[in-house]
Formats: structure tokens, C-alpha cells, sequence
């Protein structure tokens, strides 16, 4: 299973990256909205420090703008991956771009009939929210286990990542299923890396050998 960063915040994708727990990060407009500075820098900064794939967001809705952005991002790196939209110019774009060997990432999947056309659009990667599937009362895991069902039928070689993660419940559901790629917030990293006992355990082990040291004046 690959772990995706779902943020634009240099500061948490150095703490995780610097643990080897990156494999790649997904970004979208409303992350880079709440970043300080200039969102290229930021991009460009991010694309330095990660070596997995960097998905960068396209804000055009034809075609032509979304190509003419693909561009552009791709520029910041060859690890650019190109975020589309799940709309019919997205799809097009996506089989354009792929015919050129540029990977993208279709964005905005609520359904596994929009990732079965995704895929065979071309995407390399397809994004399914599942946490917005579950605000609005529908269970989102539930198209996680459809679509890796039928990509595995047919061996599409289009990675599911499963995206919009609220909890490490999803993180251990979307791994049974068998997920390829799970993108998550940084907060949800930090309450996967932590548990309660390991703290307790740990303090139980450093005062226990602070008595053995005191029995024992000379141990180095
Ligand atoms: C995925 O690529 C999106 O950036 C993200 O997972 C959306 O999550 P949200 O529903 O928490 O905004």
C-alpha cells in the first residue's frame, strides 16, 4: 500500500518524508488556498523535496485550458502528475495527455461507473472521495470495494486512490480491500503513528532503567 500526502503544507511533508512515509503527494486548489506565500513556489518546493508522483491540479473546464495547464504544471518536475476534473473534456484531455505520456489523476469520483470510464480514458491514477460519500450519507468505502473489484476483472492498470480520508478506520479498510494508494491529511499520518501504550511503555522502560543506573553507578 502507497501513502500519499493530502497537502500543500511544506512543513508537514518534510516531517513525514524525513520518516520515509511519503510515497507521493496529492494537492487541489483548496489546500493550496490555505498555504501562506506563492502557491508556484510552493508547488515548485514540493516537487523538489518528494521523489513519488506530485499531483497538481488543473483549474481550466475544456479541454484545451486543462492540455495548455497540463503543460505548464508538468514543468515543475517529471514527477508531476496532472489532476483532472471527472468531467467529459477532462476525459479528454486525460486520453490526449495520455497519448503523450503525460500521467494523470482523475479527481471528483463519487461513483465506480465514473472510474471505469476514467480508466479507459487513460487516467493513471482515478480518485475516489469517499469521506464527502460518507458526509452525505452514502458509504463511501463501499465504491473503494466495487472498483477494485472490477480494475482487477479486467486488469486495468489504472491505480484506485482512495481520497477524502477521515480516520484511520478508512486507512486499514481501503488496505484490506487491497487499494493501491491511500492519500490522507497529515493529522490522520500523525494519529495512525501514535498510540497511548506505546507512550506508556516507553516511559515504564526509561524510569525502570533510570533504578537500574542508580543501583548501578558504574553501567555506561
Ligand atoms: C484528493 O486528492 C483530494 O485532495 C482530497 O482527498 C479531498 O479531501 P476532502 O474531502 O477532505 O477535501
Amino acid at each position: 500500500m502507497k501513502i500519499f500526502l493530502d497537502t500543500a503544507n511544506i512543513e508537514s511533508i518534510k516531517k513525514y518524508n524525513d520518516m520515509g512515509l511519503v510515497d507521493g503527494i496529492t494537492t487541489n486548489p483548496t489546500l493550496l488556498s490555505k498555504e501562506k506565500g506563492n502557491p508556484a513556489e510552493i508547488m515548485r518546493q514540493v516537487v523538489k523535496i518528494v521523489k513519488g508522483p506530485v499531483s497538481l491540479e488543473v483549474v481550466g473546464t475544456t479541454t484545451a485550458e486543462m492540455i495548455e495547464e497540463a503543460h505548464r504544471l508538468k514543468k515543475y518536475g517529471q514527477n508531476v502528475v496532472v489532476k483532472i476534473p471527472m468531467i467529459p473534456d477532462g476525459l479528454k484531455a486525460v486520453k490526449k495527455l495520455k497519448e503523450e505520456g503525460i500521467e494523470t489523476n482523475v479527481t471528483l469520483i463519487f461513483s465506480a461507473n465514473q472510474a471505469i470510464l476514467a480508466a479507459k480514458a487513460g487516467a493513471a491514477y482515478v480518485s475516489p472521495f469517499i469521506g464527502r460519500l460518507d458526509d452525505a450519507g452514502q458509504e463511501g468505502m463501499a465504491i473503494i470495494r466495487e472498483i477494485v473489484q472490477i480494475f482487477k476483472n479486467y486488469q486495468f492498470d489504472t491505480n484506485v486512490l482512495v481520497a477524502s480520508v477521515r480516520h484511520p478506520l478508512h486507512v486499514i479498510e481501503a488496505g484490506k480491500i487491497g487499494a493501491q494508494v491511500v492519500t490522507l491529511p497529515p493529522d490522520i499520518l500523525g494519529k495512525m503513528l501514535a498510540h497511548p501504550l506505546t507512550d506508556k511503555g516507553l516511559s515504564a522502560f526509561l524510569s525502570d532503567w533510570e533504578k537500574v543506573k542508580r543501583e548501578n553507578p558504574n553501567l555506561t
